[in-house]
C-alpha cells in the first residue's frame, strides 16, 4: 500500500465518517466521502482540499457503482473502503414493518456488500483494505434495538467471511465496533427527540466502564490505523472501541 492513499468513506459528512475523512486528509491521503444530503457533504469538503464528495445513497447499487467509479476516475485507484454509513432505529418487535426492517438492512448489510463487491478489482490491485463500522450492539444484545443489532452482527460476520475469502487476493477486511459516540446518530438515524437523546446519553454514561461517551476522533484514529501499513498482517478482526461497554 502506498503512503498516500485513496480512501472512500460512506457517510463521511457527519460524526465518525467526517472525523475519519479529516484525519486521512490531514495526512495527505485523498478522500471521497458520500452522504445523501448535499449540504453536509459540501460543508465537509470545504474543510480540506484533499476531501471530495459525492451525493450518493450507499444502499443503492447504482450509487455504489458511481461511488467507486468516482474515486477511480479521479485518482486511478482505491486503497481503502470504509463502510461507515449506517441506519438504525429504536424498533421494538411490536412496531416492526417490512419497510423499517428493509431500511436498516439495506444500509448496514446490502450497501457494504455492494460497495465491497464493486471495489474488489481496485482493492486487489492495491492490496487494499475494507473497514466496516459496527457497533457494540453487533455482539451485545439490546432490547428495542434488535434489527439494528442484528444488522451489525451480520456486518461483523461478513467481515470475518470476507477476510477469509479475500485473503488470497491480498485484501484485508476488519471492523470497528464503536461504542456510544457523540455524533448526529441519536437524533438523526435513530430518530430520537433532543430530550430522548439526552436521556439515552445519561443512561449510557452510567453503564460505560470508562464513564463517558466516545468522541468521533477516538473511532477515527482506529479507522486510520486499520488502513495503515502497521495493520498489514491483521485481517478478520472486530475491534471494540467502546470504553469497555462490550465487556459488561
Ligand atoms: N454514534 C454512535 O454512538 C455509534 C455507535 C456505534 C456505531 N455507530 C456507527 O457508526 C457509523 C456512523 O455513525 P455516526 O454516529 O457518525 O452517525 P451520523 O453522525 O448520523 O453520521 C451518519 C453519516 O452517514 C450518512 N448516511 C446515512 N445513511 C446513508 C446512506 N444510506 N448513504 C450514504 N450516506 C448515508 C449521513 O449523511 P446523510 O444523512 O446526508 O445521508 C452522515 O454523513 C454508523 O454505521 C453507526 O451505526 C455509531
Amino acid at each position: 500500500m502506498q503512503n498516500e492513499k485513496v480512501v472512500i468513506i460512506t457517510g463521511g459528512s457527519s460524526g465518525i465518517g467526517r472525523a475519519a475523512a479529516l484525519r486521512f486528509a490531514s495526512r495527505g491521503d485523498k478522500v471521497l466521502i458520500t452522504g445523501r444530503r448535499a449540504g453536509p457533504v459540501e460543508q465537509t469538503i470545504a474543510e480540506h482540499k484533499n476531501i471530495m464528495g459525492l451525493v450518493a445513497d450507499s444502499s443503492s447499487a447504482e450509487d455504489a457503482r458511481r461511488t467507486i467509479a468516482e474515486a477511480v476516475d479521479r485518482w486511478g485507484r482505491v486503497d481503502a473502503l470504509v463502510n461507515n454509513a449506517g441506519a438504525g432505529a429504536i424498533l421494538p418487535l411490536s412496531d416492526v414493518s417490512p419497510n423499517r426492517i428493509v431500511d436498516i438492512f439495506s444500509v448496514n448489510v446490502l450497501g457494504p456488500s455492494l460497495l465491497a463487491s464493486t471495489a474488489l478489482p481496485h482493492l486487489k490491485a492495491t492490496q487494499g483494505v475494507i473497514i466496516n463500522i459496527s457497533s457494540t450492539y453487533g455482539h451485545r444484545p439490546a432490547a428495542g434495538l434488535s434489527h439494528y443489532a442484528a444488522s451489525k452482527a451480520a456486518l461483523e460476520h461478513l467481515t470475518r467471511c470476507w477476510a477469509l475469502e479475500l485473503a488470497p487476493l491480498g485484501i484485508k477486511v476488519n471492523a470497528i465496533a464503536a461504542g456510544p459516540t457523540e455524533s448526529g446518530a441519536l437524533t438523526g438515524m435513530m430518530g430520537l427527540s433532543a430530550e430522548q437523546a439526552e436521556a439515552v446519553k445519561q443512561e449510557e454514561r452510567g453503564k460505560i466502564p470508562l464513564a463517558r461517551r466516545g468522541d468521533p476522533d477516538e473511532i477515527a484514529d482506529w479507522i486510520v490505523q486499520f488502513a495503515s501499513p502497521a495493520s498489514r498482517w491483521v485481517t478478520g478482526q472486530v475491534l471494540a472501541v467502546d470504553g469497555g461497554l462490550g465487556l459488561i
